[in-house]
């Protein structure tokens, strides 16, 4: 994989035109849909907002895009700290209440897409790396995405450092949980909470 030098990566919160940065992350995200067709325009805005528009509301410091030398934004990570099961935010994403037991433990989570001349380059993975040392300062111990099963994004996550936890069904699609574990600000992998055996004697 060659890496690609000519992007920079940056977050979102900082870019001085982000109203353009935002257009582009639009077109990327609607670029990356695919043939998707939508019944109405409120359906095609109520899929943006879901998948998208919410994190850019809610959680503008945790985006970041890789930029182009003209400046235009050639890939994007939007995402969220906190455990999506327990955030009333993502109470219409129903796979997350059966995931709850990994949520926990690896509560950061993120949606990546890049334009397509600037995929295999690289660059997705230095997106995934600047929101990991992110999530990591902030305390999360760990974060994950949620794919197609068998998805060929499934390679990019595994060589990333993601593991493959579980797979299970949504809406009769088989989906993919991804977690990889935060080293904490000290460099050590932060263990899961786990209860302390009882005291001897
Ligand atoms: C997945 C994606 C973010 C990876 O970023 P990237 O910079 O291309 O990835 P890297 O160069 O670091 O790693 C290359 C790997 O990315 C993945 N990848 C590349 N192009 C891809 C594509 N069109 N669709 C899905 N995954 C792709 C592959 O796993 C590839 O490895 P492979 O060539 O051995 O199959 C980017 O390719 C992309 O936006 N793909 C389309 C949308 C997508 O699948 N987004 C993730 C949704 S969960």
């Amino acid at each position: 994989m060659a890496l690609d030098a000519s992007t920079i990566i940056a977050r979102l919160a900082e870019l001085p035109d982000r109203n353009r940065a935002c257009g582009d992350i639009e077109a990327i995200f609607f670029e990356t849909g695919g043939t998707r067709e939508f019944d109405t325009e409120a359906d095609r805005a109520a899929f943006r907002e879901r998948w998208l528009t919410r994190y850019l509301a809610h959680f503008p410091n945790d985006a970041f895009v890789a930029l182009a030398t003209d400046g235009a934004v050639a890939g994007y990570l939007v995402g969220c700290l906190e455990d999506p099961a327990r955030n009333a935010l993502f109470s219409d994403i129903s796979y997350f209440g059966g995931l709850a037991h990994l949520t926990q433990r690896f509560p950061a989570h993120l949606h990546i897409n890049l334009t397509a001349r600037y995929r295999s380059q690289g660059i997705g993975a230095q997106l995934i790396e600047a929101f990991a040392a992110h999530a990591a300062r902030a305390g999360a111990p760990g974060m994950h995405v949620v794919t197609g099963e068998g998805a060929r994004n499934n390679r990019f996550y595994l060589a990333c450092g993601f593991e493959h936890l579980e797979t299970a069904d949504w809406n009769g699609n088989a989906i993919a949980f991804l977690g990889r574990l935060l080293a904490s600000p000290e460099g050590q992998p932060r263990l899961p909470h786990l209860p302390l055996p009882d005291a001897l004697g």
